[in-house]
C-alpha cells in the first residue's frame, strides 16, 4: 500500500465512496451506503456483512462460486510470489487503461471493476500500479462470500461486491473505465452495458502450457484449445487493442503444488489425499510453467461493419 492510502484511504469506507456508481438490484434506483447496509431511495435495503462487503441481489445466488478453501489455496500461491510475473503485467495493463482515462477525463477518477474478483489481488494491483495521483477507485464482485470478504481486506480503495457476473450488475451504464476477468466468468452483455465510453476491457486466461508439468504429472484438467477462438466470438462488438503472453518458470515446493492444484478447477474432481501422493511422485525440485495470455479490449467504433460469412 502507498503511503498515501495508508495515510487517507485506510479510514474511509470504499464502498460509500463508489455508491454513486451502484444502482439498486431491484427497483435500478440511486442508492447510498453506510456502514450496516445499501439502501435506494424506495427503501430497498441490503445489509452488509462483518468484513464489509455488501450483497447487491436481487435474489439470492443459486451458484456459490469458489469454496473457502479454494479460496485460501489461491491467495496462498499470490501471496508467495509464484504468480508475480502475472500479477506485474495484469497491473501494467490495467494502469495503462485507468491512467489514460484520468489522463484525457482531467479531474475524473476512474473505476475498475473486476467481475469474479477472488481474493482481489489483481484489482488492487491494478489500483497501486496506477498510483496514489490517480487515485482510481475499484469494484470486486464474485460468487463466492470467502472471496469477498479476502477481496473487501484487498485494497482500501476495493469496495466489493457478492453477484454474479452472469445476472444484471447493480451497476449505472457507464460507471466502469476498466472491467477485469481474471480466470473468470465473461459476459459480454454486460461489459457493453457498463462500460465507459473510452473505457476497455481486460481479460486474462490460461494458453496451452500453462501448468504442463502440473497437468501431465498430477492428471490437472486441460486448459481448452480453442478457449481463444471461442473468446473473440464472445466478445462481439469489441476489437483487441493489446494481448501480451506472460510465459514464466515457477519452482513451487510441494505445499504450494498442492496449493495450485487446490485454486484450480482440479480441486473439485481430484481427492486431496490423492493429490499429495501424486505430487511426491514428481521428480525433486520440478520446474513448472506458466503461459497466460493478457489481454485489452475496446469498443469497435459505432459503425464498424463485419462482413457478412461467404
Ligand atoms: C478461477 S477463480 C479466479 C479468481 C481471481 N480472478 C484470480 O484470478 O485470482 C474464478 C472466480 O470466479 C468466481 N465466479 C465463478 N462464477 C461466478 C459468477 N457467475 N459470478 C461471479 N463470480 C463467479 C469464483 O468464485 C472465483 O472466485
Ligand atoms: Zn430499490
Amino acid at each position: 500500500m502507498s503511503e498515501a492510502d495508508a495515510a487517507g484511504d485506510a479510514v474511509a469506507d470504499p464502498l460509500a465512496g463508489v455508491a454513486d456508481l451502484l444502482r439498486c438490484p431491484v427497483c435500478g434506483g440511486t442508492v447510498a451506503a453506510d456502514r450496516l447496509a445499501v439502501r435506494c431511495g424506495a427503501a430497498h435495503t441490503f445489509d452488509r456483512a462483518r468484513q464489509g462487503y455488501a450483497s447487491l441481489l436481487a435474489r439470492p445466488l443459486k451458484f456459490h462460486g469458489d469454496d473457502a478453501e479454494m479460496v485460501g489455496a489461491r491467495g496462498a500461491v499470490l501471496a508467495s510470489g509464484l504468480y508475480d510475473p502475472l500479477l506485474r503485467a495484469v497491473a501494467a495493463a490495467g494502469a495503462d487503461v485507468l491512467s489514460a482515462v484520468a489522463a484525457a477525463t482531467g479531474s475524473r477518477v476512474p473505476t475498475a471493476v473486476d467481475l469474479g474478483c477472488g481474493t482481489g489481488t489483481y484489482l488492487a494491483g491494478v489500483l497501486e500500479q496506477a498510483g496514489a495521483s490517480v487515485r482510481a477507485r475499484g469494484i470486486g464482485i464474485d460468487a463466492s462470500k470467502a472471496a469477498v470478504r479476502a477481496a473487501a481486506r484487498a485494497h482500501p480503495r476495493v469496495a466489493a461486491l457478492l453477484g454474479d457476473a452472469w445476472a444484471e450488475l447493480p451497476m449505472a451504464d457507464g460507471a466502469a473505465d476498466l472491467i477485469m476477468s481474471v480466470f473468470a466468468p465473461r459476459n459480454a452483455a454486460a461489459y457493453r452495458r457498463v462500460l465507459a465510453p473510452g473505457g476497455a476491457v481486460m481479460v486474462v486466461a490460461p494458453e496451452p502450457g500453462h501448468l504442463a508439468e502440473l497437468v501431465d504429472g498430477i492428471g490437472l484438467l486441460r486448459v481448452d484449445e480453442r478457449k481463444n477462438e471461442r473468446l473473440a466470438g464472445a466478445l462481439s462488438g469489441f476489437d483487441e487493442v493489446r494481448a501480451d503472453t506472460v510465459r514464466w518458470a515457477m519452482r513451487p515446493t510441494p505445499e504450494q503444488m498442492a496449493a495450485i492444484v487446490g485454486m484450480g478447477p482440479s480441486a473439485r474432481h481430484l481427492d486431496s489425499a490423492e493429490v499429495r501422493s501424486r505430487i511426491a511422485r514428481l521428480p525433486a525440485g520440478l520446474t513448472v510453467s506458466g503461459a497466460v495470455a493478457v489481454r485489452v479490449f475496446r469498443r469497435s467504433a459505432p459503425g464498424a461493419c463485419v462482413p457478412a460469412p461467404g
